[in-house]
C-alpha cells in the first residue's frame, strides 16, 4: 500500500460515526487480549460528569450501548472482575472493563499490565473523540508521513509492504476474518515496523553484529509503533495490532509475553508474513531462501513462534497465488 492509498483509508475512518466503531473494535480487543468473555467502555457524560454513558461493550448486548449507567449499574460496575480508568487534564474521564463468567478466575499481574495498556489505547480514541470540536489534526496526512518516513528509514520494509499486504489480505480472508478485521489488517501491515523511526540509524543499519543492548533498543520498536498510531484518531485498533506483532504463540515473544489466541489475530498473521516475506528477499547478510524452503521454516516453528492455522492458510496462499519474491 502506498502513502495515497494509506491516506484514503484513514480518511474512510475519521468520518462520522468512526468513534463508535473504533470503541466497539477495542472492546472486543480487550476481551481477546486478557481473555474474557465480556468487556465494557465507560465514558464520563460531557454534559453531566456525574453520569456515566456505556460506550461500547463486548459479551453484554448491544441494546444497552449508547445509554447512561443508573447508579445501580454503576455499583455493578464496580464489581467487575478487573477495571482500569482512563483520565486527562486531572479528572476521570472513563473506565475500561474486562469480566469473566467463570466464577474461579483470577487475573495475573501481567493480565493485568495489558489492561493497562488496552486501557491506555482506549483512553486516547475517547479522548479523539471529545476533541472533535477543537481543530481536527490532520490524521490522514499524519499516516501518510509515517508511511514515508518508515520508507526512508527502512526501505527494505517499504519495498515489501505490498507482498506484505496482499498474503497477509488473504490469509485472513482464508480465516474467516470480518470486513472490520481486513480494514485494521489492511492498515497496520504496511506500518507494523513504524516505531524503528525512533530506533537510532547506527543501530538500524550497523553493518556488524548487534549487541545485547542494541538487541533491547531494537525490541522496543512494537511499543514505540503503537505509540506513534495511537496518536491518530480512528488508529487505535491498528496500535494494538502493531503492539503484538513480535509476539510468539509459546508466550516466549515480546514485548508484553502475551500467547495462542490472546494475540489479536491480524498480528499473529503479520508476524508469519512478514518472516516468510524476509526468508524470501535477498538481505546484506544472506541470499534468498526459496519458498518452499521458506514454508519449510515456517512450519517447522508452528506451534511455538507462529499461530499453526496461520501457517497452514499462509502456505495454500502462497501455494494458489505462487506469490514467490
Ligand atoms: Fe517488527
Amino acid at each position: 500500500m502506498n502513502g495515497g492509498e494509506a491516506e484514503a483509508l484513514a480518511a474512510g475512518l475519521v468520518n462520522d460515526g468512526y468513534v463508535a466503531v473504533v470503541l466497539d473494535r477495542l472492546a472486543k480487543q480487550a476481551s481477546g487480549v486478557i481473555g474474557t468473555e465480556r468487556s465494557s467502555i465507560f465514558v464520563r457524560d460531557l454534559d453531566d460528569p456525574r453520569k456515566t454513558i456505556l460506550a461500547a461493550s463486548n459479551g453484554t448486548g448491544d441494546e444497552l450501548v449508547g445509554s447512561r449507567v443508573p447508579e445501580r449499574a454503576e455499583r455493578l460496575h464496580s464489581a467487575v472482575d478487573a477495571a482500569v480508568t482512563f483520565r486527562w487534564d486531572g479528572a476521570v474521564r472513563g473506565a475500561l472493563s474486562v469480566r469473566s463468567t467463570v466464577a474461579s478466575r483470577r487475573f495475573t499481574p501481567r493480565e493485568l499490565d495489558f489492561l493497562t495498556t488496552l486501557g491506555a489505547i482506549v483512553g486516547a480514541a475517547v479522548r479523539h473523540a471529545h476533541a472533535r470540536h477543537e481543530p481536527v489534526p490532520d490524521a490522514p496526512g499524519r499516516l501518510g508521513d509515517f508511511a514515508e518516513m518508515l520508507s526512508e528509514r527502512d526501505p527494505y520494509t517499504a519495498e515489501h509492504s505490498d507482498g506484505i499486504v496482499a498474503t497477509a489480505c488473504t490469509t485472513a480472508r482464508a480465516l474467516g476474518a470480518s470486513t472490520a478485521e481486513l480494514l485494521e489488517l489492511r492498515l497496520a501491515a504496511p506500518l507494523h515496523d513504524l516505531g524503528k523511526i525512533r530506533v537510532p540509524s547506527s543501530i538500524l543499519a550497523k553493518p556488524g553484529p548487534l549487541t545485547a543492548r542494541d538487541r533491547l533498543v531494537i525490541d522496543r520498536h512494537p511499543v514505540w509503533g503503537a505509540e506513534l498510531l495511537a496518536c491518530v484518531p480512528g488508529l487505535e485498533v491498528v496500535a494494538g495490532i502493531v503492539r503484538f506483532h513480535h509476539e510468539r504463540w509459546d508466550g516466549t515473544g515480546y514485548p508484553d509475553g502475551l500467547s495462542g489466541a490472546r494475540i489479536p489475530l491480524a498480528s499473529r498473521i503479520i508476524a508469519a508474513c512478514d518472516a516468510y516475506h524476509a526468508m524470501t528477499s535477498d538481505r546484506p547478510y544472506r541470499r534468498a531462501m526459496s519458498a518452499e524452503q521458506a514454508i519449510s521454516e515456517l512450519r517447522a516453528n508452528a506451534g511455538s513462534q507462529f499461530d499453526p492455522q496461520v501457517v497452514a492458510e499462509l502456505e495454500k496462499a502462497v501455494d494458489r497465488w505462487a506469490l514467490i519474491v
